[in-house]
C-alpha cells in the first residue's frame, strides 16, 4: 500500500531558537498545535538538498513526550523524503549513543529528544536537538538557519497514515508515493556497549571490579537518577564487568525521572552522596536524563571537580586502550572550566584548546584531528570516540584509572596537585531569575570591566588581594573553519591565573539563569577547603557585579 504524503498549513511560533543546546521549552509549549511539526520540518529543511534520501537516527531520554515527538518524527520524515531511520526502542536513546549511531551508521544526523538534566513530566521541560553527520550538536550557523526558517514557516509535511510501534525491535517499509521509507527500531544499548568495549579493556576492568585482580570487588554507586544511562549502566556494569546488583540504583528511566531533577551534582545528586558519604563504597557516579553528564565521587563523597576529573583523565589517558591505539592528540575545555588541564597539556606538550560553552565548539577540533580529550565545568567529560559528552566513559575512564594506579580517587587527586598543584572551583548559579535586570547585570558588568583603567586594578578581601591582568567578553574564533562567536561571558583574569567568569546560562526554559565561576590557582597550598580558599574572589566577584542588587538574590540556588 502506497501512502501520501500530506501538507499541513501552519503559522510561524516566536521563539523557536536553539541555545546552548538545542530547543528547550515546556512540555506545555511544545504540546501546542503544531508547534512540534514546524520545528521538526524546520530542522529537515535546514539540510537542504542532503535530507533526500539520507538516514537519520532518533532517540531521546524517555522524558515525558519522548515517544509522541519520536513517532512524530517519523511521519514528518517520511514525508520530506527522508529514506531511513533509525528510531530507539520506546524512542531511548542516550545522546552518546545517538552519536555514535550517526557515526556508525553514516547518518546524515539524528533527532535527539532531551532537555538533558532538566527536570521531565506534563509540568516540566522537554527538548529537541539536531546532531550533524559528524555525530555533534549542530554548529551554530546550522541553528541560526532552522531559527530563521521557524520565522516563516507556512506548512510542514506529514505521512498521517503512518502508524509504526516503536516498543518492538524490528524492520518496518513503506512506500511513501512510490518512494521507499525504512523504520528500523533498534536495540538502545547494543551499539553504545559495543564501543565501550573497542575503548576499553573489559577483560582487566572485570577482573578488577569483580575483585579477581585485587580480591576484593570494586565497591560502586552508579546513580542513573531514573534517566536514559540505566539500561546501559545495567548491560555494562552488571552484566559484562560483573559488578553486584547493589551496585546501580535509579535505573528504570521514568517520564519524569521519579521527580528527580536529573543532574549529577553535589546538590541534585544528593540521595548519592549522602549514601556514599555514609557507607563503604570505593566510588560514587551519576549521570543526567540523557546519560551525558556525570559526577564522579570517591570514598566518603570526596568530590572530584569536572575540571579536575578531565586533567586526571587527560594525566592517565595512556592507560586506556583506545588511546594507546589511537594515540593522543590535544585536550580542550570550555571557557569557564578551571584551567588544570592546561597544565597537563603543557607537561605532556599537547595543544590545548579554550572554546565557549556548549559541547558543538569541540567538534571540528576533533574532526581536525587536533582534540582527543576535552571537558566542561558542567559535569561533561568525552572524547573523540564520539561527538557529545560521554557519562558511563568517564566513569570506564575512571575505572580503568583506579586500576591501573590501585589509589583510591582521594589519593589519585592529592598526587595530581602534588605535580601540578590545585585549581579551586566553584559555580555559583542563581536559578530562574527575571531576564531583564541580568540583562541589565551583565551589560553593566562588561562596561565596567572594558573601561580604561580596569585592567591594572587591585582588588581585596579576606587577607587577599588580586589584580587584574584582562577583562573582557569572551569571543572565540574556531581555528578549524574561522567562524567566529562573540559575547561568551564575561571575564577577569588575574595577575596569579585566577579568573571570574560571569554568563548567562543557554540552557534555561525560562526566565535567566546567572553563572558565576571562580578559578582560583594554588601552586602549594592544595589541601584547602574549596570553599574557605574561594570566599574572598566569591565577594569581589559580587561586588564588581552588583549581583545582589541587580538580581535581588542573597545566596545562589546551587552551588556546584
Ligand atoms: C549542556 C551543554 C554543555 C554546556 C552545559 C551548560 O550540557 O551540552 O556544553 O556546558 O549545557 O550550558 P549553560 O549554557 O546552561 O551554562
Ligand atoms: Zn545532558
Amino acid at each position: 500500500m502506497s501512502l501520501s504524503v500530506e501538507t499541513v498549513q501552519t503559522t510561524p511560533y516566536e521563539g523557536q531558537k536553539p541555545g546552548t543546546s538545542g530547543l528547550r521549552k515546556k512540555v506545555k509549549v511544545f504540546t501546542q498545535p503544531n508547534y512540534t511539526e514546524n520545528f521538526v520540518q524546520c530542522t529537515l529543511d535546514a539540510n537542504g538538498a542532503a535530507l533526500a534520501g539520507s538516514t537519520l537516527i532518533v532517540g531521546g531520554d524517555g522524558r515525558y513526550y519522548c515517544k509522541e515527538a519520536a513517532e512524530l518524527i517519523v511521519r514528518i520524515a517520511a514525508a520530506n523524503g527522508v529514506a531511513k531511520l533509525l528510531v530507539g526502542q520506546n524512542g531511548i536513546l542516550s545522546t552518546p549513543a545517538v552519536s555514535s549511531l550517526i557515526r556508525h551508521n553514516k547518518a546524515l544526523g539524528g533527532i535527539v529528544l532531551t532537555a538533558s538534566h532538566n527536570p521531565g513530566g506534563p509540568e516540566n521541560d522537554f527538548g529537541i536537538k539536531f546532531n550533524c553527520e559528524n555525530g555533534g550538536p549542530a554548529p551554530d550557523a546550522f541553528t541560526n538557519n532552522i531559527h530563521q526558517l521557524t520565522t516563516g514557516i507556512k506548512s510542514y509535511k506529514l505521512v498521517r497514515g503512518l502508524q509504526i510501534d516503536i516498543s518492538k525491535v524490528g524492520v518496518s517499509s513503506f512506500d511513501i508515493g512510490g518512494k521507499p521509507f525504512v523504520v528500523e527500531v533498534i536495540d538502545s544499548v547494543a551499539d553504545y556497549v559495543r564501543l565501550m568495549q573497542e575503548i576499553f579493556d573489559f577483560a582487566k576492568l572485570r577482573d578488577f571490579v569483580s575483585g579477581k585482580s585485587t580480591g576484593k570487588p570494586l565497591k560502586m554507586r552508579i546513580d542513573s537518577m531514573n534517566g536514559v544511562t540505566g539500561a546501559y549502566v545495567r548491560e555494562i556494569f552488571l552484566n559484562r564487568l560483573g559488578a553486584a546488583e547493589v551496585s546501580v540504583v535509579h535505573t528504570t528511566p521514568l517520564p519524569d525521572f521519579g521527580g528527580l531533577h536529573p543532574d549529577p551534582n553535589l546538590t541534585y545528586a544528593k540521595d548519592l552522596v549522602e549514601t556514599v558519604a555514609k557507607g563503604d563504597y570505593d566510588i560514587g557516579a551519576a549521570f543526567d536524563g540523557d546519560g551525558d553528564r556525570n559526577m564522579i565521587i570517591g570514598s566518603k563523597a570526596f568530590f572530584v571537580t569536572p575540571s579536575d576529573s578531565l586533567a586526571v583523565i587527560a594525566h592517565y589517558l595512556d592507560a586506556i586502550p583506545y588511546f594507546q591505539k589511537n594515540g593522543v592528540q590535544g585536550f580542550a575545555r570550555s571557557m569557564p572550566t578551571a584551567s588544570a588541564v592546561d597544565l597537563v597539556g603543557k607537561k605532556l606538550g599537547k595543544e590545548v584548546f579554550e572554546v565557549p560553552t556548549g559541547w558543538k565548539y569541540f567538534g571540528n577540533l576533533m574532526d581536525a584531528g587536533r582534540l582527543c580529550l576535552c571537558g566542561e565545568e558542567s559535569f561533561g567529560t568525552g572524547s573523540n570516540h564520539i561527538r557529545e559528552k560521554d557519562g558511563i566513559w568517564a566513569v570506564l575512564a575512571w575505572i580503568s584509572v583506579m586500576q591501573h594506579t590501585g589509589k583510591s580517587i582521594e589519593d589519585i587527586l592529592k598526587q595530581h596537585w602534588s605535580i601540578y598543584g590545585r585549581n579551586y572551583f566553584t559555580r555559583y548559579d542563581y536559578e530562574e531569575c527575571d531576564l531583564e535586570p541580568c540583562n541589565e547585570m551583565m551589560a553593566t558588568m562588561e562596561k565596567t570591566i572594558t573601561a580604561a583603567g580596569f585592567v591594572g586594578k587591585s582588588f581585596a578581601s579576606g587577607g587577599k588581594s588580586y589584580t587584574v591582568k584582562q577583562a573582557d567578553n569572551f569571543s572565540y574564533t574556531d581555528p578549524v573553519d574561522k567562524s567566529v562567536a562573540t559575547k561568551q561571558g564575561l571575564r577577569i583574569v588575574f595577575e596569579d591565573g585566577s579568573r571570574i567568569v560571569m554568563r548567562l546560562s543557554g540552557t534555561g526554559s525560562s526566565g535567566a539563569t546567572v553563572r558565576l565561576y571562580i578559578d582560583s590557582y594554588e601552586k602549594d597550598n592544595v589541601l584547602g577547603q574549596a570553599s574557605v580558599m574561594l570566599k574572598p574572589l566569591i565577594d569581589i566577584a559580587l561586588e564588581i557585579s552588583q549581583l545582589p542588587k541587580f538580581t535581588g538574590r542573597n545566596a545562589p540556588t546551587v552551588i556546584t
